[in-house]
């Protein structure tokens, strides 16, 4: 696409697609003529979970949301929580470390981040599995088509548990981002509870699937380059820049949608206002105009702007955290399981997302 159409309309659902890298990160950032905002600022008058949360407001709101929550997400702030993940991840893999054989999907790259947000926002670990099958439902709900009675069904549950989990909260706060926001203002005014809603499930969905993603993704791409994992071993200076590679090659979002906020053209294709864009991140992150030998997994490969956290205003809120959870997931993995290898025969199956990329089962031995 990005050779034939690098702009395209789908007459049939009436939106607008972007492949190439350079109009990608144009849409992405350039935020007065492509908005994040879907349909209005109520949840309950678009039915969307996100409707109230900083990923799809547009300015000056969002800058005011995004305020209260980056001091939570600095480098600085996820680099205290590095001795919590490092025992959280040994914690996982005593779990598997006596068995011939493991799924590390369902052992370690679904539990970690899960447990870590669920700890940020003080809520109870015990009920993760209940996170797990909300998020299951979320990312499916952002695909088109109908929606089921299984969504409504999430919809219900995770507002009204995160409607206790907040009542709780403001009874009895605590040292946790759910309790921070209840006490935040913004020019006098608290957030609304549609905004803590919002919150809640954008973290919850933004926290887990992707990062899963990205360490199941990156275990992935090791164990089928021959020679990775023991270049990584040899040379540990390496997994930073080789994570960022897996970021690039195998991009745990591969798409974002914005709404054209005035006609405008991109490339020469011309983009009505109102228009349903969808800006195609894994395209840009191989795209031979920015990358050389796209196809390649190069855990060496610099520079690699890769777009897979986004670009402008919007960048990924939580990118330190899911980089630092990767690097200290893999790096017990590497220095753990020194024979890992993908089970003989192993049927990976993608995961039925055209947002999310990931497998959603990876058999080791
Ligand atoms: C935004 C990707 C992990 C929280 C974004 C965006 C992307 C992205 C592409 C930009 C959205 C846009 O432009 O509309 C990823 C990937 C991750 C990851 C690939 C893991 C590998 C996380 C984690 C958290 C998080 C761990 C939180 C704990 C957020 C939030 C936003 C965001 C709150 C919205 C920021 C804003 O609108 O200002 N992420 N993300 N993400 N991400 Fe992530």
């Amino acid at each position: 696409m990005r050779e034939s159409a690098p702009v395209f309309h789908d007459e049939q659902s009436g939106s607008w697609h972007v492949f190439r890298y350079d109009d990608v990160q144009r849409v992405l950032s350039e935020h007065g003529t492509f908005s994040s905002k879907m349909g209005g600022d109520d949840p309950s008058e678009t039915g969307q979970l996100f409707a109230a949360s900083l990923i799809t407001a547009d300015p000056p709101r969002h800058r005011q949301l995004r305020s209260l929550v980056t001091q939570a997400f600095t480098p600085k702030a996820v680099e205290a929580l590095a001795p919590r993940i490092s025992a959280l991840t040994d914690e996982l893999l005593d779990g598997i470390a006596s068995k011939g054989s493991a799924d590390l999907i369902d052992e370690l790259a679904y539990p970690l981040p899960v447990i870590v947000i669920a700890e940020l926002m003080g809520v109870p670990a015990a009920d993760r599995d209940r996170f797990k099958h909300w998020s299951d439902v979320i990312v499916s709900q952002t695909q088109a088509g109908p929606r089921t009675a299984d969504h409504s069904s999430t919809n219900r549950e995770m507002t009204e548990y995160f409607l206790a989990l907040i009542e709780h909260r403001r009874r009895q706060p605590g040292n946790d981002l759910i309790s921070n926001l209840l006490m935040a203002e913004i020019e006098g005014q608290r957030l609304s509870v549609a905004e803590l809603l919002g919150f809640c499930s954008l973290l919850l969905v933004a926290g887990n699937e992707t990062t899963t993603n990205l360490i199941g993704n990156a275990v992935l791409s090791f164990t089928e380059a021959p020679g990775t994992m023991e270049r990584l071993r040899a040379e540990p200076a390496l997994l930073p820049q080789a994570i960022e590679e897996v970021l690039r090659y195998r991009s745990p979002v591969q798409s974002m949608y914005r709404v054209t906020a005035a006609d405008t053209a991109v490339g020469d294709v011309r983009i009505p206002a109102g228009a349903p864009l969808v800006a195609w991140i894994g395209s840009a992150n191989r795209d031979e105009r920015q990358f050389r030998d796209p196809g390649q997994f190069d855990i060496g490969r610099t520079p690699n702007r890769h777009l897979a956290f986004g670009h402008g205003i919007h960048f990924c809120l939580g990118a330190p955290l899911a980089r630092l959870e990767a690097r200290i997931a893999l790096q017990a993995v590497l220095d753990r399981f020194p024979g890992l290898a993908l089970s003989p025969g192993a049927h990976l199956e993608r995961m039925d997302s055209t947002i999310v990329y990931g497998v959603k089962e990876l058999p080791v031995s």
